[in-house]
């Protein structure tokens, strides 16, 4: 007899679960730690709550049987070779990913990517009604299944939904290029609450419904009516953050402590390492601080061995047209550097295109002078918040582009703004030269809001906000 279907009071659904099922040439089949940083939050909000999290398991065809792992029921929903292509590269990663991170490459539109987008949504609601039981929460995330939290009102009037995006929500002038922006705007407000990452991001919601919808809204909050359905929702803004303790456990570890020393001198123990962490993402900004650390470099103002820089990039959506010829354009520059300006021994630029555990990443941190973070527009970024984190000792230095959310939190870092290319190099060279004492003073402050700002709050904050949204029929 099949066992019956369990069912959850807490139910999550994005695009990926927390693991990815890979399968080697000889078809066995092994996980890894899914990319990004949803999966990093989400991951240790999940631990030990008893809930499920819906999501996709990373490779096209059947998806396996759901399964339980760390406390988590994964429930894989399956994506067939095309609706990888058109849903997920298609419309969430060439179409909405670009408009919302400021069109910093062109969007492109097609209908059939969108149909696919829809079905996929329509199958992770189905899903989520599944494993959700009488009354429960049920929390979405992001941009790629903003369709969601309607469908599952539909079939789920029983359940409370949020949505929260990970990533910026767009101007209007730019939102509103979207041919299917209404469609877009209605799924979402099929939640009682949505969480954004900035007040303006929250505040671009709200205006969206408003000029795009023609829907009353009043401070924070929208006002829906349709067919005997009368509701406030709420948008608002609640920052993401990382699991501090867990991470500084880590990287206070004596094997971390060892690892980050290990590196250092393998590089030649440099007086001072730069590192950037990203995923090859062209919001990244990797080109700028690229050519603003060239321009260092030619003009002697830093030189290897004593300086050293590592980029460590993240494989990321890779048969993605826009993330293809990144790479090829930031393994060209590198390259450049490299043949300019390496000594023997001593390479300008070390770059890594690799994905690490996490126990390399925390010695990596540990291991960095200075951690160089500039992209041109980024939600939060969470690596700014890990090397934070990370630095128990107060070492370290952290440059931030104001484009991030992290800018909005972390007011003790060197502040940047990517697109001036000569304000980049003064900030870089301003994280080396300040003195020690005035740099562990600033990265206390950081620690400490990183601290009282974490994860596990944030998730509160979520859930809380998520609670006390306004009753339906409130009107
Ligand atoms: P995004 O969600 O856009 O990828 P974030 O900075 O918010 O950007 O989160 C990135 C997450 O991915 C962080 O948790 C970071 O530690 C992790 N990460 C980045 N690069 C690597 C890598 N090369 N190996 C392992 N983890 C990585
Ligand atoms: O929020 C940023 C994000 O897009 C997440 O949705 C995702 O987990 C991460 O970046 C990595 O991207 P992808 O899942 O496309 O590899």
């Amino acid at each position: 007899m099949p066992r019956s279907q369990p069912t959850f009071d807490l139910v999550i659904a994005a695009n990926r679960l927390p693991v990815d099922r890979v399968v080697d040439e000889h078809g066995d089949t092994s996980w890894r730690t899914s990319p990004g940083g949803l999966v990093t939050a989400m991951e240790s909000v999940m631990r030990g709550r008893d809930g499920a999290w819906v999501g996709w398991a990373g490779e096209a065809g059947e998806a396996p049987a759901s399964f339980d792992q760390e406390g988590m029921y994964l429930r894989p929903v399956p994506l067939s070779e095309d609706e990888v292509a058109h849903y997920y590269e298609g419309f969430s990663n060439d179409t909405l990913w670009p408009i919302y991170h400021d069109v910093i490459v062109p969007a492109t539109f097609h209908r059939f990517w969108f149909a696919a987008y829809e079905a996929v949504n329509r199958r992770f609601a189905e899903a989520v009604c599944e494993v959700a039981a009488r009354g429960a929460t049920v929390w979405v995330h992001d941009y790629q299944l903003q369709l969601v939290p309607a469908m599952v009102r539909e079939l789920r009037p029983d359940v409370r939904i949020g949505w929260f995006n990970h990533i910026p929500f767009p101007a209007v002038e730019l939102f509103a290029q979207l041919p299917w922006r209404r469609a877009i705007l209605e799924g979402l407000l099929g939640a009682d609450y949505l969480g954004f990452q900035r007040v303006a991001d929250a505040q671009n919601f709200v205006r969206a419904c408003r000029q795009l919808l023609s829907l009353p809204t009043k401070g924070d909050t929208v006002s829906v009516s349709r067919a005997g359905d009368a509701r406030r929702v709420r948008a608002s803004a609640v920052p993401i953050s990382i699991d501090f303790r867990g991470l500084q456990e880590l990287a206070r570890r004596p094997e971390t402590v060892a690892r980050a020393k290990e590196i250092r001198e393998s590089l030649g123990n440099p007086q001072t390492l730069l590192l950037g962490v990203d995923r090859l993402d062209y919001t990244k900004g990797i080109g700028h601080r690229l050519k603003a650390y060239g321009e260092l470099l030619a003009e002697d103002r830093v030189s290897p061995p004593q300086e050293m820089f590592v980029q460590v990039a993240t494989p990321s959506r890779e048969r993605v047209d826009a993330y293809r010829e990144l790479r090829i354009e930031i393994e060209g520059e590198v390259g450049r550097m490299n043949g300019e300006h390496s000594r023997i021994g001593a390479p300008a630029v070390q770059y890594l295109h690799h994905s690490y555990p996490r126990e390399e990443m925390a010695a990596l941190y540990l291991a960095a002078d200075v951690l160089v973070v500039t992209p041109l527009r980024d939600g939060m970024n969470l690596v700014a918040k890990e090397y934070v984190t990370c630095r128990y000792d107060e070492g370290g230095a952290l440059v931030l582009s104001e484009f991030t959310g992290a800018f909005h939190e972390l007011h003790q870092a060197f502040v940047c703004n990517p697109h001036d290319i000569e304000g980049v190099k003064q900030t870089i060279m301003r994280a080396i030269e300040t003195p020690g004492r005035e740099k562990r003073r600033l990265m206390r402050a950081m620690r400490r809001r990183v601290a009282d700002h974490d994860v596990q709050r944030w998730a509160s904050r979520f859930l809380d906000n998520l609670k006390h949204a306004p009753e339906r029929g409130s009107m």
